[in-house]
Order: structure tokens, then sequence, then C-alpha cells
């Protein structure tokens, strides 16, 4: 009942929601698209050629906003999910948290890379702490990865949860890399516990 009751509002929000009506006109399949261009814009993450890890990829806006924006770019994108072909990206269906797909990811591009973006998140339980926890432990893991995988100026973007993991994230975020910020776009809803940790140049 509660269930029925939840997403018969997700419904009526996703309706009334200017970011999901201009995702449509522009042919994105998600409305997070303008979380990544609003990213963007402050802190320009992306360029032309750049190597870029994209987890928790599906349905896919991060990635098509990252193929079509930017030439010659060597994308890898994961998710637990399947999703649709995006340009000449390489995808993989699998738990990023799984040394096997770590291992995957590593073999493709047999090179440091120069942005990792994570826009990983668990399926909400309705348990507002308990799913902060969870995407906590997705951006920890996510850092950890991108401190081995990234180019010395390479970047680091992630979801992350005002919650009680976040000060420890942010001060391994902060020994990690020279700068760190956290940046809530305009586009991600404001009821939302949800901000974006933006990471540059390794120590
Ligand atoms: C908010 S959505 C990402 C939206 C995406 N950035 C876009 O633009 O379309 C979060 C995604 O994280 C994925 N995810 C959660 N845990 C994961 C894990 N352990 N490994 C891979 N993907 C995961 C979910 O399946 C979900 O598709």
């Amino acid at each position: 009942m509660k269930k029925n009751k939840i997403s018969k509002e997700w419904i009526k929000r996703q309706r009334k929601d200017i970011y999901v009506k201009k995702s449509k006109l522009e042919g994105f399949r998600s409305r997070a698209v303008y979380k990544l261009q609003e990213i963007n814009n402050k802190y320009k993450i992306l360029k032309n050629g750049f190597s870029v890890i994209d987890l928790g990829a599906a349905p896919g806006s991060w990635s098509q906003f990252t193929i079509e924006k930017y030439k010659n770019c060597k994308l890898l994108s994961i998710d637990l999910e399947e999703m649709e072909p995006i340009g000449n990206s390489f995808q993989i269906v699998g738990d990023f948290n799984k040394e096997s797909s770590k291992e995957k990811i590593i073999n493709y591009f047999k090179h440091k890379v120069d942005l990792v973006m994570s826009d990983m998140a668990v399926n909400t339980t309705g348990n507002k702490n308990l799913d902060s926890v969870v995407t906590g432990e997705l951006c920890l893991e996510a850092l950890r990865f991108a401190k081995d995988q990234l180019k010395q100026n390479g970047f680091f973007v992630s979801k992350i949860f005002m919650g009680s993991t976040f000060k420890e994230i942010v001060s391994e975020a902060k020994l990690t890399f020279r700068e760190t910020n956290i940046y809530k776009p305009p586009s991600s809803r404001k009821e939302s516990k949800e901000s974006f940790i933006i990471c540059k140049k390794l120590r």
C-alpha cells in the first residue's frame, strides 16, 4: 500500500519536473544529465579525447552526454542493469564492488584515465539513513579505485549523501586529492540529501 502511494507520488512529480521534460525534448535518457552538465560547467571535468569511467551508468545519460558532446573520448560504463548501447563506448553489466568487475575495467584501459565519475546509488529502501550509508560505501569504493586508476591531474566526481559517512568520505578525499569540492547542482532535487564531491589532482 505504502509502495503504491510512493510510486503514484513519483509519477506525479516526474510529470511536473522541468528537467524530466527537458531531457525528453533533448533526447537524453534521464534528468540526471543536467547534474553532470552543471558540474561540468562549473569544474570543467570533461575534454575531447579523455578516457572516462562511468560507474553506475544506467540508463546512460552521463555516458550519452560524454560521447555526444566530446570527441574521441574512450568511455567505459558499468551498471548492475543492462542499458542500450551508446556510440562506441564499452559497457559492463555487473557489480562494481566485485574484484572481477574492477579487473575488467583495468584490462580494458591498460592505462591511467582522466576521469572517474560515479552516480552509483542503491535502490531506495525508504530508510534514508540506510540509503545514505550504503551509497556512501559505494562512493568510498569508487574513490579508492580512482586513486589507483587516475592520471596525476585526473578528476574524480561522485554522488555523496549528507549523512553519517559524509565526513569520512570528505577527509579521505582530502588526503587523496589536492582539490576537493562539494557541490549540489541546481537540478538536484532540493528535498534530496544528494550532493556531489569533485576532486582533482592526486597527491
Ligand atoms: C542514479 S542512477 C545513475 C543514472 C546515470 N548517471 C544516468 O545518467 O543515467 C544509479 C545507478 O547506480 C547503479 N548501481 C548501484 N549500485 C551499483 C553497483 N554496485 N555496481 C554498479 N552499478 C550500481 C544502479 O543500478 C543505478 O542504475
